[in-house]
């Protein structure tokens, strides 16, 4: 399949959501030629046995609250694509509407590799489990329907795109979910009024919108990541270290930002190294992620337990 920018664009069916449902998936590397090969189930040859929860331990990996079921991750493993290591090990975690899920653990450990098999990325073979996602079956789907339905994954590392203004950018996957939700594309001008509020709301200069995507120091990316989010909207947010390298006025702006486009109909997974950002993003669920797989889930507190005793202090045994 042969990528131009827009094919990387895609817009999210989540027409309920408040702040605008879709948003884009944007992969970077070689491997993004391939989209159709991105981590879907692999269909042939054995699969890995699905190890799924008891109702009582799926309840302890979240997702008990009033809100409709959004995602469910039963058993998910996966590989490197290229080295066919093993990556994920059995992750099982459930997401409801309006809930706000953190992931906590050591570096090396998968978080980043779950936001990406999550995410559809290439370069991850699902080798087991189940994902369904607003009901359907997450794992079947291509990057771009994934966002689609309503799924947005900020990465850690942003690619830079040069040549490409965070404007147009912006305004393409904007018009990208227009045309998924047969409504009518907008020009460049009227798009500003679309921005602009979003802008203000992140403390954003508007010269911004005239560098190229990503092009920014790492403050900026992030802030430039919820930008996005805050346009395109989305029902499930995976923010992948958000906070990272954003100085303590700028980690308050994405805060406040993120928490004003939360609404009882969507639903935050982030993942973070510090308390800091769960003091302003508040979670009802903490998970810590080790080898691979999640090994404890709680409620706040566990970041506190993390953060005064290290991982030795939350391990699993
Ligand atoms: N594409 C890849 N190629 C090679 N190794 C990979 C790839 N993706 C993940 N890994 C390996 O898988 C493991 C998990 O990596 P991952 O980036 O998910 O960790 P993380 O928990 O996000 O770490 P950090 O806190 O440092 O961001 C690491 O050992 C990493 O080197
Ligand atoms: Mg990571």
């Amino acid at each position: 399949m042969a990528l131009t920018l827009p094919s990387l664009l895609s817009t999210s069916s989540a027409a309920s959501s408040p702040c605008l449902p879709p948003h884009r998936t944007l992969f970077t590397g070689p491997s993004t030629l391939s989209l159709n090969r991105s981590c879907r189930r692999r269909r042939s040859g054995p699969r890995a046995s699905v190890a799924f929860d008891s109702p009582a331990e799926a309840g302890e990996r979240g997702g008990s609250s009033s809100g409709e079921l959004l995602l469910e991750v039963r058993g998910l493993s996966a590989v490197i694509s290229e080295s066919k290591k093993e990556v994920l090990r059995s992750v099982d975690l459930t997401v409801h509407q309006g809930e706000i899920h953190a992931i906590m653990g050591r570096n090396g450990s998968g978080k980043s590799t779950f936001s990406k098999v999550l995410a559809g990325h290439p370069q991850y073979e699902v080798t087991g489990g189940v994902v369904t996602f607003k009901g359907q079956n997450l794992l079947d789907m291509d990057p771009e329907e994934r966002s689609h339905a309503g799924l947005f994954t900020s990465f850690q590392d942003p690619v830079e795109i040069p040549g490409i203004s965070n404007y147009d950018f912006l305004l393409m996957a904007y018009n990208a979910r227009q045309k998924k939700l047969n409504r009518p594309e907008i020009g460049p001008i009227e798009f500003f009024s679309v921005v602009d509020p979003k802008l203000a709301m992140l403390k954003m200069e508007k010269g911004f919108l005239d560098g190229h995507v990503n092009g920014a120091s790492g403050g900026q990316k992030k802030r430039s990541e919820i930008l996005q989010l805050a346009v395109l909207g989305a029902d499930l947010c995976i923010l992948d270290e958000i906070d990272s390298g954003l100085d303590v006025d700028a980690l308050q702006d994405v805060a406040k930002a993120i928490n004003g486009l939360l609404t009882p109909d969507n639903s935050i997974l982030m993942i973070t190294h510090y308390r800091r950002l769960l003091d302003y993003i508040k979670p009802a669920y903490v998970h810590i992620m080790e080898d691979g797989r999640i090994i404890k889930t709680g409620d706040a507190s566990l970041a506190k337990q993390l953060e005064e005793g290290g991982f030795k202090a939350v391990s699993a045994t």
